[in-house]
This record gives structure tokens, C-alpha cells and sequence, in this order.
């Protein structure tokens, strides 16, 4: 295991201590997430809890099902108490950019929707500024082209995420096109841009969302509250 790795685990095994008996949690997804969903797994078995998962993948669902968390779709609950995500960057105002693992529209629409967020992280993730990590922008397949090239006019430097020699497909079979913007000045006003382009269904910002951030150090897990 990486040194970044053993920080990602830190961090996911502290936030296990935030569930409780009868919750409702969020499972978000990323190699972060699944040290939690692992360490969740193991309190579920030990403690017998009751709760239920609600994934924002296939991949963490399968993981959580390996493991003998029951899990629900988002449309078979009405509440989350608690969401568990990892992030990409995190900035000093603790807004975050996420989706390098491509989840974040499902996560996203999970995270809104929870009571409480908590993002997982190795110290690596925390920046003085966003942008260095590429914005994945999760765009419907139709007119992507067109979109692609008004994004490359705007100096937004845009790139189609690929698996192999096919474009990466989501969970909700949309592409992404990640923007290597460097540097992102203004998060608040980028959002609502994107947020008012057609074809683009989500933006991997996500700003004013955490309540909790566990940082891995290799001294021990920070937790600070947002
Ligand atoms: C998934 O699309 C992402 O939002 C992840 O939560 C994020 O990329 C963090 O992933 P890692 O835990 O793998 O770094």
C-alpha cells in the first residue's frame, strides 16, 4: 500500500465512527471511500447496525453488497441522515472539487439531499486554491461535440475523459469532459456558468456542501469542522 494510501485508510476509518444505529448513509465512491465502506462493513457485522446505504455508483453498491450492507436507491427513501464522500481538492473555504472517479453527479444529487456531509481525504486533497485538479463536467452524449468546442473557445482547455479508445461512460451512460483550468479563481461564478450551459448535466463543483472534513495525516486523522 502507497503512503497515500494508508493516509486515504486513516481518514475512512475515522469517519465510521460518525454512523450510528438506524441511519441512513450516504456512500459515496473512490478508493477513500472504499477503506470506509470496508471498515463500515466490518461495524456491521461486529454490531449488528441497522442501517442502510444509499450509493451514489454501481461500484460502490457491489462493494457494500459484498460486505453485507443493505442498500436502497435514492428514489426508495425519503431522508439521508448522513453522507460519507471522498473528495479531490478541498479549499481553504472548504469548497471541493469532485468526480475524478466520475461519480459526481449521483453524488451530487446524494449529497444535497443529506442532512450532513462528511468528506474523507489524505492530506494531498487540502490546496490553497481549485484547478490544478481537472473539473469533470458530466455532459449528455447528444451535441457533446458542439458543447466541447464552446468550452475550448471560453480557454477552459477541455478534454474527453477516454477508457481505452471509447469515451468513459457514467452510471447514468453521459460522458465527461474534464477542464484543465490550472487555476479557479472565482468557484461561485464558474458554477453558475456551468450550471447555465445546455449539455452539461453536472459539474464536479461542490460548494457550500461539507459539514466535516477528516483529513489523513500520517500522525492521525484531523477532523475539522466546516
Ligand atoms: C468520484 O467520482 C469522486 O468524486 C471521488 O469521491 C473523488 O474522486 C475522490 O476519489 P479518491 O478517494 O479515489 O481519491
Amino acid at each position: 500500500m502507497t503512503h497515500q494510501d494508508e493516509l486515504k485508510q486513516l481518514a475512512g476509518e475515522a469517519a465510521v465512527q460518525f454512523i450510528e444505529d438506524g441511519m441512513v448513509v450516504g456512500l459515496g465512491t473512490g478508493s477513500t471511500m472504499k477503506f470506509m465502506v470496508n471498515a463500515l462493513g466490518e461495524r456491521v457485522k461486529k454490531e449488528h447496525l441497522s442501517i442502510v446505504g444509499v450509493p451514489t455508483s454501481e461500484r460502490t453498491k457491489e462493494q457494500a453488497h459484498s460486505l453485507g450492507i443493505q442498500t436502497k436507491a435514492i428514489n426508495e427513501i425519503d431522508h439521508i441522515d448522513l453522507t460519507i464522500d471522498g473528495a479531490d481538492q478541498i479549499d481553504p473555504d472548504y469548497q471541493g472539487i469532485k468526480g475524478g472517479g466520475g461519480a459526481q453527479l449521483w453524488e451530487k444529487i446524494v449529497a444535497i439531499n443529506s442532512t450532513k456531509n462528511i468528506w474523507i481525504v489524505d492530506e494531498t486533497k487540502m490546496a490553497d486554491e481549485l484547478g490544478s485538479f481537472p473539473l469533470p463536467l458530466e455532459v449528455i452524449p447528444y451535441g457533446s461535440n458542439l458543447l466541447f468546442s464552446r468550452l475550448k473557445k471560453k480557454g477552459y482547455h477541455p478534454v474527453f475523459r477516454m477508457n481505452g479508445d471509447k469515451y468513459f461512460l457514467t452510471d447514468s451512460d453521459n460522458y465527461i469532459i474534464d477542464l484543465h483550468l490550472g487555476h479557479i479563481k472565482h468557484p461561485h461564478e464558474l458554477a453558475l456558468e456551468l450550471d447555465q450551459m445546455t449539455g452539461i448535466i453536472e459539474h464536479g463543483l461542490f460548494l457550500d456542501l461539507v459539514n466535516t472534513i477528516i483529513v489523513g495525516h500520517k500522525d492521525g486523522p484531523e477532523i475539522i469542522k466546516a
